[in-house]
């Protein structure tokens, strides 16, 4: 969703109630002068760069030991190096099955296809080998390998390994879905991690938490754009739309170490979103295609085949590349409907409440298809809970009768009211529904109409037939950092409160923070845990809180605050060894490197530093024992920004460290070549 539009909307939200007769507004607030004042102190709040600082002699040696290893045959398992460098993934759980996926990183110009073994074990230690097996990859799917393992035990926790030659990939750990009566079941809900917006954090502490049966990503795992902030950088740093730069900027995406931690130990389950192939993507168009990139289909074509590639998702078909809504099931407890709101069968959002196309059955969302399987499933289901997985806002923001946001479901009544109706008239019982985008956090009930006091009654809720979470965006830009809407931190409190006194059935509204959303489902209740990152700008700062907590109780329909923070009931076994980072700093003073690209390299390196001094620079390359092997002198270079690019095409593949010394400050990075 292009966010711009999202926070022009609210600064008109809230322009009309400082300047309609809304007793808060008037009480309060002076209201041109004040919307003057906001717009005045607006500021784009991109944080700083990486503050990478770790001078601690002691990882050096570790790190130096970790490179050495990877030289040792038997103990390469140790890191997630070469050729395993985007490390492992898995997805897809069902009963008896799920995806593993990793890349082999052929050698430069290798030609052909390569051999990958997999291992699948019920021990860490892998003394046990439940199943073992060869897969072809080549260049036609990128060297991505992706395996549907059969004949797996429900409910039932894997460790599995890929292997080439004599090099072992690190170790993933992952989950079978459950079957019959259980008692607990816990997913992570996670969206819109904008590389450039601020660091992944919160994917670290979610694997830290190794808590929860699966992680659901509802979109926008990586975004099309270049340019934007200062802070990191996208590759290739332009908007893409060639099928080896949708692969190129999924391999910088998996090579973030916390994004590859939590993907190694916990199963993904994933749809996509419009920036997976282009803002504001519907099936036929997207208002944001520009000509330049030439045909739309072919285009989304070449994006979704990437997303294929580099993500471990189960196939559905082997002609409809298209299709991926799809239903996964824990036993007694959980049935979870993951949609396409984007590409199958969607059309483009009215552009007003006279726009013809608003109210009609033309208006799609999930087309007639994909809706009657969802409304067939939730009318069949069994399980406790049903919840729903999406992209867009489900439930009504609106203010004077008039949508916020037409390209959420508010713009697609002719489709959303089938699924109240459904759940209305059928009585099903503990329908949740998650939906993505929005990049804040909210807690709603869902009510046909909740504007209407005498069937939704906004003091208890009752008249809800269902609630909605969105979990905030992981790092994605909002309220605080709205590019030139933004009416900043200081003044979301008011936004907030606007939104909710408004839209009495939003029971909170969080428009600042980062981090992800929590599940934990038992029999009696439903909880959701708004997880907030205290700083996603430091690369460092993982601390985290449970800043609020919802629950629905059985039956209920509707929305209670409060609870204290989740557990599991079920225990989980150790979790594999991480990779090491490809990107870590080693110590790091002045001049400050704010990036390497790229990392792995074949035959050069780009280096972008900033300094604020004038002596020159040394750049040396050395190998892991600190054997100079190439060495090279900047004296000429701007106060501020610079780029320095390094050949190095001589050096074989391997392990090696990046010296950056001015004055007597050095900076130590790691670097490695395939
Ligand atoms: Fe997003």
């Amino acid at each position: 969703m292009k966010k711009t539009l999202i926070f022009s909307k609210i600064i008109l939200f809230v322009s009309f109630f400082l300047s309609s007769s809304f007793n808060f507004s008037q009480k309060h607030i002076e209201s041109e002068e004040t919307i003057y004042q906001l717009k005045k102190a607006l500021s784009v709040h991109l944080g700083t760069v990486s503050n990478d600082t770790i001078p601690s002699t002691e990882i050096i040696e570790d790190i130096n030991k970790e490179s050495l290893r990877h030289q040792t045959k038997n103990e390469k398992i140790l890191i997630c190096g070469a050729p395993f460098l985007h490390g492992v993934a898995s997805g897809d759980p069902l009963e008896d099955r799920l995806i593993i996926w990793t890349r082999w990183t052929p050698p430069i110009s290798f030609e052909g296809s390569k051999t990958v073994n997999y291992q699948i074990s019920n021990t860490i230690d892998f003394t046990q080998i439940l199943q073992e097996n060869a897969v072809l990859t080549d260049s036609l799917k990128d060297f991505t390998v992706k395996v549907d393992v059969l004949n797996l035990e429900p409910g039932t926790y894997y460790y599995y390994r890929f292997i080439a030659d004599s090099d072992t990939s690190v170790i993933g750990r992952t989950k079978t879905a459950s079957v019959g009566n259980i008692d607990n079941v816990r997913l992570a809900f996670v969206n819109c991690n904008d590389y450039r917006r601020g660091y992944f954090n919160a994917y670290k502490t979610l694997a830290n938490q190794n808590n929860v049966d699966a992680v659901v990503h509802l979109g926008d795992y990586i975004y099309e754009t270049g340019g934007g902030p200062q802070g990191r950088k996208h590759e290739p740093d332009a908007e893409i739309w060639e099928l080896n730069d949708y692969r190129m900027r999924y391999s910088q995406y998996k090579l973030d170490s916390n994004l590859a931690r939590c993907h190694q130990v916990y199963p993904f389950i994933q749809i996509w979103d419009d920036h997976d192939i282009v803002v504001d993507a519907v099936t036929d168009t997207s208002l944001q295609h520009g000509e330049q990139f030439g045909s739309y289909q072919l285009r989304k074509n070449r994006a979704i085949q990437a997303f294929r590639e580099w993500n471990p998702i189960r196939e559905l078909s082997t002609t409809d590349q298209i299709k991926n809504w799809r239903k996964f099931s824990y036993g007694s407890m959980l049935d979870l409907f993951m949609l396409d709101v984007r590409l199958y069968d969607r059309s483009s959002f009215a552009t007003g409440v006279t726009d013809t196309i608003y109210n009609s059955q033309y208006a799609k969302m999930c087309g007639p298809e994909q809706l009657e399987w969802l409304k067939d499933g939730l009318y069949n289901s069994n399980a406790k809970w049903k919840v729903i997985a999406n992209g867009l806002m489900f439930g009504q923001l609106q203010v004077a009768g008039v949508p916020l946001v037409f390209e959420n479901w508010d713009g697609y009544n002719y489709e959303r009211d089938q699924l109240f109706n459904l759940i209305d008239t059928a009585e099903i019982k503990n329908v949740i529904v998650y939906s993505g985008d929005f990049h804040c956090s909210f807690a709603t009930n869902l009510a046909k109409n909740p504007y209407n006091f005498t069937s939704y009654n906004p003091l208890n809720g009752n008249g809800s037939l269902a609630v909605e979470f969105i979990p905030p965006s992981l790092s994605s830009d909002n309220f605080d950092e709205g590019n030139d809407f933004g009416l900043g931190s200081g003044n979301a409190s008011l936004a907030q409160t606007l939104i909710t006194t408004s839209n009495s059935h939003i029971r909170f509204c969080d428009l600042n923070n980062h981090g992800y959303g929590l599940l934990d489902l038992q029999n009696e209740r439903a909880q959701n845990e708004f997880w907030f990152l205290q700083n996603i700008q430091n690369p460092h700062n993982m601390n985290e809180s449970a800043a609020s907590i919802w629950r629905v109780l059985n039956n209920e329909g509707k929305l209670t605050s409060g609870g204290i923070v989740s557990t599991p009931n079920f225990s989980i076994p150790e979790s594999p060894k991480a990779c090491l980072d490809p990107f870590a700093t080693i110590s790091e003073v002045a001049p400050f490197v704010i990036h390497l690209f790229p990392n792995p390299f074949h035959d050069w390196i780009k280096i972008e530093f900033v300094s604020n001094d004038g002596t020159p620079i040394n750049f040396s390359i050395t190998d892991c024992s600190g054997k100079v092997l190439k060495s090279e002198k900047e004296t000429s270079f701007n106060l501020g920004q610079n780029t320095f690019w390094i050949p190095t095409s001589e050096l074989s593949t391997g392990c090696y460290l990046l010296k950056i010394k001015q004055g007597s400050s050095e900076q130590i990075k790691k670097l490695i070549k395939v």
